[in-house]
């Protein structure tokens, strides 16, 4: 039988305690105690007995609204904000439609997208400014055009929106009877936070998660908002009909709650080590990081010129060094062969890993690397 190729990601878990995780975005940098806390009593209430108050926690729901700030729309839980994303797309797609969106980006959105029968319409950003702008969105609209998918901060590239640019992509969905879907996963991290819905209130639909901002990305929660027929028309698609799970709500609560307390700090460190790492990577000849500053606590690091694989750098860095960064083939079908996606809402000791490790790794696999053949 043929070796089974490697699973970076089944490795990772089997080694979790061993490896300094920059691979999926998530937050290492919320004071732990908080959730830990909260999630204890719970356990010792023996909560996970009973099925949850179906509609979600009152107090979570009014603290995710007022975190917001969408005024007379209330937050729909779902499992993770990407159970959102599923319900909306297959709720408002059908076949023969097609939705705005970008390449690279988040594809499993654009999977769902597809469930449902519809297209997405890839406009590339691998360029400055690495987003969408208003005027190249207005020249894709075609007579199939649903929606515009809007992710601010981008994944995997980190760019972000200013506020002139999601009030005029704003507008042009109002204009022309668009549905915007507004993924705000990475918000807190942006240097211009704004709300598509604050602009083009009846288009907007706004996917909102704690995976990121509060650090709770494997108890999957998050949410939508939306206009009060939209809201209907999605929520019918809800299969968490009891709720979402209870230990999930309790410590999103717990983080809601204490949020502006230690938002800033979060903040802060991640910006500190977005520096660090374009300092690290930009010191090896052949990296680029083309986009300045990140607005999310990602980046991508361009290793084209080096000649190597993203997936071979991503197994160097995780098997020889306990580094587990994401090559970017699952990020863009286009450019995914150019970077890797590195993540770092983490502790300082990881980033110095991190600053030990990368140079290393270019550095081993380089000298693995075959000669290149004289003409
Ligand atoms: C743009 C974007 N939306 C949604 C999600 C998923 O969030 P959740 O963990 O809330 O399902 C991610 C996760 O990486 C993401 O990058």
């Amino acid at each position: 039988m043929p070796d089974a190729p490697f699973d970076a990601f089944r490795y990772a878990h089997a080694h979790r305690r061993q490896v300094v995780w920059m691979s999926q975005n998530t937050n290492h940098l919320v004071p732990p105690q908080i959730v830990r806390e909260a999630v204890d009593e719970a356990l010792r209430e023996r909560r996970y007995e009973g099925y949850p108050y179906a509609p979600g926690d009152p107090e979570l729901l009014e603290l995710v609204q007022r975190d917001l700030g969408i005024a007379g729309q209330a937050p729909f839980l779902t499992g993770g904000g990407t159970e959102s994303l599923y319900m909306i797309a297959r709720a408002l797609l059908a076949s023969g439609d097609s939705v705005i969106a970008s390449d690279p980006s988040y594809l499993i959105i654009h999977k769902f997208i597809e469930l449902a029968g519809a297209r997405t319409k890839n406009l590339d950003i691998y360029m400055p400014p690495f987003r969408l702008t208003a005027d190249r969105i207005q020249e894709a609209i075609e007579p199939s055009t649903k929606m515009i998918l809007l992710i601010d901060p981008l994944n995997p590239l980190g760019a972000g929106y200013p506020r002139a640019e999601v009030k005029a992509i704003a507008e042009i969905a109002h204009d022309h009877h668009l549905l915007l879907l507004n993924d705000v996963t990475y918000r807190d991290f942006s240097y211009e936070p704004t709300l598509a819905a604050e602009f083009a209130p009846e288009q907007t639909l706004t996917v909102w998660s704690v995976s990121k901002n509060c650090g709770l990305a494997g108890l999957r929660i998050g949410g939508f908002s939306a206009p009060t027929e939209l809201r209907a028309r999605v929520a019918k698609y809800n299969t968490n009909d009891l709720g979402v799970n209870i230990l999930a709500q309790v410590a999103a609560l717990a983080a809601m709650r204490t949020k502006s307390q230690w938002i800033h700090e979060v903040v802060r460190q991640t910006r500190a080590n977005y520096e660090r790492v374009v300092e690290v990577a930009t010191s090896v000849e052949g990296i680029t990081v083309p986009v300045h500053p990140s607005w999310a606590n990602m980046t991508i690091l361009d290793i084209a010129a080096t000649g190597l694989s993203p997936e071979a750098l991503q197994e160097e860095l995780l098997l020889h060094h306990g580094v587990f960064v994401r090559s970017g083939n699952y990020l863009s079908p286009t450019h995914g062969s150019k970077f890797v996606r590195v993540s770092f809402s983490n502790p300082p000791g990881d980033l110095d890993r991190f600053a030990t490790a990368f140079p290393a790794a270019v550095q081993q696999l380089r000298a693995r690397a075959p000669a290149p053949s004289a003409a």
